[in-house]
């Protein structure tokens, strides 16, 4: 399944993260692509509040794996950030791998850099600079995420 939305600013491309964080289930990965300052982690801050995040999701700098709960929720949302990894073996040594194939729901950064860890299922949304501020997000995966036009 394959369908692409474009946005034409970041509060756009947030919303549309919140959106498609509604049809997200337990145990679901969302590998993200696309150049530096594409909008991953814009998206991911709206993917964040829409499971219900109780913090914020940011650039995790040095922190390859951020852990938020999640309100009203027994599962954890995990967002990754793979630009700094040097090694598949360094995410599977902090839990990386397990947690890429639990019950929990994944959002992960340069996924391209461990993309021989991601399950089979995973939803991947890569996303391309156009012109100015808009952006063009392909998103495919095993269910539709992006809400109807
Ligand atoms: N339509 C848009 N969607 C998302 N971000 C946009 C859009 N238009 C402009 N921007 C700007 O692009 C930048 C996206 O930054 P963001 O940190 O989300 O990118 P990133 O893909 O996570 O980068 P990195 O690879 O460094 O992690 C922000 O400065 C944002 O304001
Ligand atoms: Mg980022």
């Amino acid at each position: 399944m394959r369908h692409v939305r474009e946005t034409s600013c970041p509060e756009e491309t947030e919303r549309l993260g919140e959106e498609m964080a509604a049809r997200l289930r337990p145990g679901d990965v969302v590998a993200l692509t696309g150049e530096i300052g594409a909008g991953k982690t814009c998206l991911t801050r709206g993917l964040a509040r829409g499971v219900g995040a109780t913090t914020a999701a940011r650039s995790p700098t040095f922190v390859l794996m951020h852990r938020h709960e999640l309100d009203g929720a027994s599962h954890v949302l995990y967002h990754l950030d793979l630009y700094r990894l040097d090694s598949a073996d360094e995410l599977e040594d902090i839990g990386g791998a397990d947690v890429l194939h639990g019950d929990d729901i994944c959002v992960v950064e340069w996924a391209e850099r461990a993309d021989d860890l991601l399950p089979a299922d995973v939803f991947r949304v890569h996303i391309e600079c156009l012109d100015g501020d808009a952006r063009r997000l392909t998103v495919t995966g095993p269910r539709r995420l992006l809400p109807d036009d």
